[in-house]
């Protein structure tokens, strides 16, 4: 029998706070009550709403399912010790996720909206951001998709712009731990192609290279440049930093890796602490520049690259138990600026009313 979609939304999974130890989250979904959603059609955006139901209703043929019109962004919301919520510069992924909607022809939601949507989903599930102490934070997940029945490739000119939101733990709650990385034979993206955008084609393709990286024991996969096999490109789903033996920050510079927030952030910190950072091609044989390596990204934040292996030779950084001192440095400064307990450059931080 044909379920209608009220029957299908009892909100039977949403959780409660008490629901939850704060001090044993990992980075899986939780069914908060509230999401946000706005839709655009007929050329124009509808006001955003909070939504207590956690599912979409579409067509079969939206062209989200068959020709992948999806965009999306990850950044976090942090409590502070005295109580206050953070965002940490919610506007370069207002504007990452305008650039991803114009690569896929999609409509991109306006920046300023999408910071307000940002603060209200916030603000409405403030129960479940976990507290200081616990190191955890709350993942905010926005996103944007073509709904309009296409059976033709071309693009869609409906959209709906949505934020679901959900509890994280600390990535690394019992310290910063270096970890072992694989080069791939398989490319993330291309020269030219969508490696820029934060598109969900881009995972589904790094999916099948990532788990044979499991398979074998390491971490992730280090995609390598799609021309040459060369230049380091990105850690999985995150940019790569090196500090070298003089101290400079080297990060790649490459037309198809994403432009990580996480790695403007350091470069910006690493000029603070007089490392002269560089965005430059990083050859997989040239390993042996640096002291220390790390992977930069909003969920894993800062993560040291113990070993990269590449065919079949392997190369360690600083060390593989122990995390170097330039790292463990960047970490803290970070998570100082991002918990509010230290100040960063100005209009890094914002806070989100909860009253
Ligand atoms: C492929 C890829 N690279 C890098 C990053 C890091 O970007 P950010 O620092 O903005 O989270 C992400 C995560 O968003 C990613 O998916």
């Amino acid at each position: 029998m044909d379920q209608s979609n009220q029957e299908r939304r009892p909100n039977m999974s949403k959780i409660t706070p008490k629901d939850l130890d704060f001090n044993a989250l990992d980075f899986s979904y939780r069914d908060l009550p509230y999401s946000y959603q706005a839709e655009y059609h007929n050329g124009q955006w509808s006001a955003g709403q909070l939504t207590t139901d956690s599912t979409i209703q579409l067509s079969e043929a939206a062209v989200v399912l068959h020709y992948g019109q999806e965009v999306f962004e990850g950044l976090k919301a942090y409590r502070r010790k005295d109580g206050g919520v953070n965002l940490f510069r919610p506007d370069q992924n207002a504007k990452r996720m305008r650039h991803s909607a114009e690569r896929l022809l999609m409509q991109g939601y306006p920046e300023a909206d999408f910071i307000e949507a940002v603060k209200t989903v916030v603000k409405a599930n403030q129960d479940f951001i976990p507290p200081y102490e616990s190191g955890g934070s709350l993942y905010i997940r926005p996103f944007l998709i073509g709904t309009t029945p296409i059976v033709g490739v071309k693009p869609g000119q409906d959209f709906i712009f949505r934020i679901y939101v959900t509890p994280v733990g600390a990535y690394y709650p019992g310290g910063l731990k270096p970890t072992a990385f694989v080069t791939s034979e398989f490319d993330r993206a291309a020269h030219g192609g969508t490696g820029q955008a934060k598109v969900g084609g881009n995972y589904a393709a790094s999916m099948l290279p990532g788990e044979e990286a499991h398979r074998a024991g390491f971490s992730d996969v280090v995609y390598l440049d799609p021309r040459e096999h060369h230049y380091i490109e990105e850690l999985g789903s995150a940019n790569f930093f090196g500090i070298t033996k003089e101290g400079q920050f080297k990060t790649p510079k490459s037309p198809s890796i994403l432009p990580s927030i996480t790695k403007f952030s350091l470069i910006e910190l690493a000029k603070e602490m007089g490392m002269n950072p560089v965005e430059t091609p990083i050859g997989i044989d040239e390993l042996d520049q640096f002291a220390e390596a790390g992977a930069m990204g909003t969920a894993a934040v800062i993560s040291p690259v113990g070993s990269i292996t590449h065919q079949a030779k392997k190369h360690v950084f600083y060390s593989e138990s122990d995390v170097g001192p330039k790292t463990q440095a960047f970490y803290d400064r970070l998570i100082a600026i991002q918990y509010g307990d230290e100040k960063g450059p100005a209009g890094w931080v914002v806070d989100v009313p909860l009253k």
